[in-house]
């Protein structure tokens, strides 16, 4: 079964939403229709610039979707300072980033809050691009396999397979963010093998085939092509190198 390589540029907590659209601007110009007929580009910046994004891509009819970093899995409530799903989905938000390591290493997420997420997104019509990853001490202590098939096991539960068939998850080990220092193509692909054949195991074959798996850790457009030579790996997470349009336009194209 084919599946369409999904390229999403996660800009964490850079850019203004003036910065926003002048990226967003640069890139058009940059990727032809060609490109983004054979990659899903999804632009995840942060929330302050979600409506000044949407607004460009709707006015100027660009083919990039429009994602974003985290969500609540409340539709309202009383909880300061979160976003909430119909929130996102009136602005025509497609994509949402779950589970992202820097949010369960420093804001304190689990697979438990990651599934709650998880099934807000779906609920709203939306595709969350679930993170999962091991971290060095796991990876050295050989249980890098163990590790991300579990979060996949947790985090997914309760989706159906309907849902989990429009899933899309990112490999990220956690020692290969920002750190310049990528997962070797071999590993990230038993990686990948690992994640279908867990959801086989939780849901069939065609499931498992049909989940788009992306592989995020330090990805450039000089190494982009290896991940993508890969058969497993259908795309990329970008964070660093997805600040600079001419860098991420590069690793689209790659
Ligand atoms: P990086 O980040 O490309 O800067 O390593 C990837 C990510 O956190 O999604």
């Amino acid at each position: 079964m084919a599946r369409r390589p999904v390229v999403a540029a996660n800009w964490k907590m850079h850019k203004t939403h003036l910065e926003a659209i002048q990226t967003v601007q640069k890139l058009s110009y940059l990727l032809s229709k060609e490109d983004t007929d054979r990659i899903e580009v999804v632009v995840c910046p942060p929330f302050t610039a979600l409506r000044a994004v949407q607004t460009i891509i709707e006015a100027d009819r660009l083919p990039f979707a429009l994602g974003a970093q985290d969500v609540h899995w409340e539709d309202r409530g009383a909880f300061t300072g979160e976003v909430s799903p119909p929130m996102l989905a009136a602005l025509r938000v497609t994509h949402v980033i779950v589970g992202h390591s820097e949010r369960r290493q420093h804001f304190g997420e689990t697979d438990a809050t990651v599934a709650r997420k998880l099934r807000a997104v779906f609920g709203h019509d939306m595709t969350p691009i679930l993170c999962v990853g091991e971290t060095d001490d796991e990876r050295e202590a050989g249980r890098a396999t163990d590790v991300v098939t579990s979060q996949v096991r947790e985090d997914a539960s309760k989706v159906g397979p309907d849902q989990a068939a429009r899933l899309v998850i990112a490999y990220e080990p956690v020692w290969a963010i920002g750190t310049g220092k990528a997962c070797s193509p071999e590993d990230a692909g038993e990686a990948v093998r690992a994640i279908r054949d867990v959801l086989e195991s939780m849901y069939s074959t065609d499931v498992a085939e049909s989940v788009r798996v992306q592989y995020g850790g330090s990805v450039t457009a000089g190494n982009i092509r290896e991940f993508m030579a890969v058969p497993e790996i259908d795309g990329a997470l970008v964070g660093g190198a997805s600040l600079d349009p001419e860098e991420f336009a590069l690793i689209v194209k790659h």
